[in-house]
């Protein structure tokens, strides 16, 4: 017998309880529980059949081996650690307007030559997603096995979907379809959560992978609650800011490769183009020897990125002194203009200090530290960092320069774009030896190493 309640189910973690309350008791986010409408379970539930699995010794498992679909998008293939797992499914966030479409029904062309594919659309029409489609591809046919489908209820998408049989489906968006099942609304944590669950269990049972965007909240996260992060299998964000062309493929989360991997992409008049030499890309509007302008080495995942790091600095004209960073993280840059103050010497007090990563990058990496400091102090004693110098290294409290993860491969990097000398920690530990073709300037403190990159010799 149906029978509907009500409950407060937390839009951050999922936390769900029978009464309202202000706070989640799991995240302590406050405001965040919802009234939902839920169904009995077992009319929710209705369409997964209970079997008895029997159990299995490991060795006795069929082995699928390194199974993948080809996907000729290298960069996209690399941040899926190697291609598309049949039967995976994988959740694609971003900002509205940053590129999800697009990539992915560049995605559903390419896998269509060899394969049924499937691309669900709630938002667009089909009529617009063709017109975008022939912008990507003006060349070449549409290939015919790319099926469109207008559709919300999520019943009917995998009726379709067991009809098709195809070997890739995209779901954009997972908060525009419903189960008509479960009362709350589309979008709705129940709804989301639901939604994902059902998706998952058909794309195992059928080996289809699944592809769904998903919405970002104000806050970043994907709308429609970490839950949904726990229910699949790869999570990635597509990252960038509108007004740069560069984007940014970034997995958070893989059960079949590696994460924080990037692929890098280009957002073009024909669709997201694929970015080959990345570095060579966030470099190329640099003025050499201009000063407030640093060069650092950065790990994306397996990936070293060069980039180049502006600082400003200008006299405070109202009392407080104005501190701006885009691209670093703020407090990382709060802590870096104190260790300069104190450690260093270096007067800021009375200076607003901005710091820029170019090319709307953002980089979470203390290793970019020492650049940033490089840069800040470049601009406010108007001396150049030398062109051909690098800088690596994580600032600590104490002015010490701390080493850093993977400097073979980032000293190989520099190396390949031209840059002859680097600084790095002298701590560093090394288990691998360092590349011949640069020469590497070992600091042990901040101050070290700004008289090196700013002192002329
Ligand atoms: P879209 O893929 O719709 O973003 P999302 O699905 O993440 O919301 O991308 C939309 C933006 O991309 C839009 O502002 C237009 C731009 N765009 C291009 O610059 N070039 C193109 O070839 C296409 C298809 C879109
Ligand atoms: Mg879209």
């Amino acid at each position: 017998m149906a029978k509907s309640r009500t409950q407060y189910t937390c839009k951050e973690c999922g936390k769900t309880a029978v009464k309202p309350m202000g706070r989640c008791p799991q995240c302590g986010a406050w405001n965040s529980m919802q009234a939902e409408t839920v169904e009995r379970r077992a009319r929710a539930r209705r369409s997964t059949k209970r079997t008895v699995e029997k159990h299995l010794r490991l060795i006795e498992v069929e082995g699928h081996g390194e199974e993948r679909l080809n996907l000729p998008i290298d960069e996209f293939a690399r941040v899926l650690g190697g291609g598309v797992v049949p039967g995976s499914v994988v959740l694609i966030g971003g900002d509205p307007g940053i590129g999800k479409s697009t990539l992915l029904l560049q995605m559903a062309m390419q896998m269509a030559q060899d394969g049924r594919v499937l691309y669900v659309s709630a938002e667009e029409s089909p009529q617009q997603i063709k017109l975008r489609a022939r912008r990507i591809d003006a060349d070449n046919e549409i290939p015919p096995d790319l099926y469109m489908l207008s559709e919300t209820d999520l019943d009917a998408i995998m009726e379709h979907m067991r009809t098709l049989e195809p070997r890739l489906a995209i779901i954009d968006s997972i908060q525009t379809v419903h189960l008509p099942d479960i009362e709350s609304g589309a979008g709705s944590i129940v709804q989301v959560r639901e939604s994902a669950q059902q998706l998952q269990a058909l794309a195992k049972q059928s080996g289809a992978a699944v592809f769904l965007v998903g919405h970002v909240t104000k806050e970043g996260a994907i709308a429609g609650p970490r839950v949904l992060e726990h229910i699949v299998d790869t999570v990635l964000y597509l990252e960038g800011d509108l007004y740069h062309a560069y984007r940014l493929l970034r997995s958070v989360k893989n059960r079949f490769g590696a994460t924080s991997e990037v692929g890098v992409f280009e957002m073009s008049a024909m669709g997201m183009r694929e970015v080959d030499n990345p570095s060579e890309a966030f470099l190329a509007e640099r003025v050499v020897n201009a000063p407030g302008s640093a060069i650092a080495v950065t790990m994306e995942g397996t990936r070293p990125l060069l980039v180049e790091v502006q600082g400003l600095t200008s006299p405070t004209s109202f009392g407080h002194p104005r501190r701006t960073a885009n691209g670093i993280d703020f407090n990382r840059l709060l802590l870096t203009i104190a260790v300069l103050s104190r450690r260093v010497g270096l007067r800021l007090s009375d200076q607003d200090v901005f710091v820029n990563v170019v090319g709307g990058l953002r980089v979470n990496e203390p290793a970019i530290d020492l650049a940033v400091a490089a840069a800040i102090s470049s601009s406010v004693r108007d001396v150049p960092v030398p062109a051909d110098l690098a800088l690596i290294g994580e600032v600590g409290l104490s002015g010490e320069l701390r080493t850093v993860a993977q400097l073979p491969a980032r000293l190989r990097e520099a190396a390949k774009l031209g840059f002859r000398r680097v600084v790095i920690p002298k701590s560093a530990r090394l288990t691998e030896e360092l590349p011949q073709e640069i020469e590497t300037l070992p600091a042990r403190s901040l101050q070290a190493a700004l008289k090196i990159a700013l002192d002329k010799s």
